[in-house]
């Protein structure tokens, strides 16, 4: 029995978690969720919408899967999901994304990898207002959270069998802070010869990934480029509802889709949990529960075939539990 944290998070939040959940049980992995809430909810019940326990609970059990939570925009508390990862030092964000059999889109063979620093940049949130007409945010960049971003996406590139990395900036404009970045990229290729490196402007980067998004295979970039180059890329394979993602650091894992909490269909039924369940297969690999993993994935990629049973965000009509029941049906 694994012992792991669950964070159910907000909007659609609950919806997809129990879909997700209730998937992982049919297919017979045994878990006890500590099931931990955060957000909104949370922050008018506990004064904080990131409650010590939380953190508690993921550095005892070490693994976590996550559902999206609210941040309030242009005001309020700070991102639970930014403060978590800072916290729990957790450096990679790693974006998968591979076209999916059944899922129509107007690009082919896409299977790159995006490896977004998560710990620094501009999402370090040193921001002040300087008069009423003026205001000013710091950008962050270190050597050393730069080359473990690096080293990470370099050794996962020759662990997985990964032909070319490109490190993408604004170095031309942001001399300094991506400078240094890329300067980081440069230093780590040199122990990666088999690995291609090439640099990219994001800008370009952004272009060419519209145009033939085949040509690229790992991305490593700065936290606020990766950010929104991980949802571009998400849009080529189908949308933020089958876009995965992992956050992982030195001692804890925390496994949470690219996508938000989608305030627009909140509780109406609607949400695509796919992202989700593939956080969870990529997780319950991870424990080494490789062959339900690969039960639960062959089940979920037949629904997705089929295209019979499929939510309103892949061009369907059916619900998030009709869709939950059909992978079930299927396992
Ligand atoms: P969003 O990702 O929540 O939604 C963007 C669009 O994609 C919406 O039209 C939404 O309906 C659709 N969408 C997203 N996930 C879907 C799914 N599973 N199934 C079907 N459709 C889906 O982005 P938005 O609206 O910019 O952000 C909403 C809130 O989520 C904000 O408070 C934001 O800060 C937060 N957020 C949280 C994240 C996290 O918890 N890791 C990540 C990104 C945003």
């Amino acid at each position: 029995m694994h012992r792991l944290t669950l964070i159910p998070g907000d909007g659609i939040g609950p919806e997809i978690t129990n879909a997700v959940t209730e998937i992982i049980k049919s297919a017979g992995v045994e878990i006890d969720w500590d099931v931990q809430p955060a957000g909104a909810d949370v922050a008018e019940s506990e004064g904080t919408p990131l409650p010590e326990r939380v953190i508690q609970s993921i550095k005892r059990n070490k693994i976590a899967l996550k559902a999206p939570v609210t941040t309030p925009i242009g005001k309020g508390f700070r991102s639970v999901n930014v403060a978590l990862r800072k916290e729990l030092d957790l450096y990679a964000n790693i974006r998968p994304c591979k076209n999916i059999e059944g899922i129509k889109t107007p690009f082919e063979n896409v299977n790159l990898i995006v490896f977004r620093e998560n710990t620094e940049d501009l999402y370090a949130g040193i921001e002040r207002k300087i008069d009423d007409d003026t205001a000013e945010s710091i950008k962050i960049i270190t050597r050393h959270a730069s080359e473990r971003i690096f080293e990470y996406a370099f050794k996962y590139a020759m662990d997985n069998n990964r032909k070319t990395l490109h490190a993408v900036t604004k170095a031309n404009i942001c001399k300094l802070t991506d400078g240094l970045f890329l300067e980081c990229g440069r230093n780590i290729a040199k122990k990666y010869p088999q690995i291609e490196f090439k640099e990219i402007l994001v800008d370009n980067l952004c272009m060419q990934l519209v145009q033939h998004p085949d040509i690229f295979d790992v991305l490593v970039l700065p936290n606020l480029y990766g950010d929104i180059v991980s949802d571009l890329t998400a849009g080529l394979i189908g949308g933020l509802g089958v876009a995965q993602g992992a956050n992982i650091g030195e001692d804890c894992a925390v496994f949470e889709p690219v996508h938000g909490s989608a305030p627009d269909i909140k509780g109406k039924n609607k949400a695509n949990p796919t992202a989700l369940l593939l956080c969870a297969i990529n997780m319950l690999n991870y424990i080494g529960e490789k062959e339900k993993a690969l039960k639960i994935e062959s089940a979920l990629m037949k629904v997705l075939k089929d295209g019979k049973c499929l939510t309103s965000d892949l061009g369907g009509c059916a619900s998030t539990t009709e869709f939950t029941s059909e992978i079930i049906k299927n396992l």
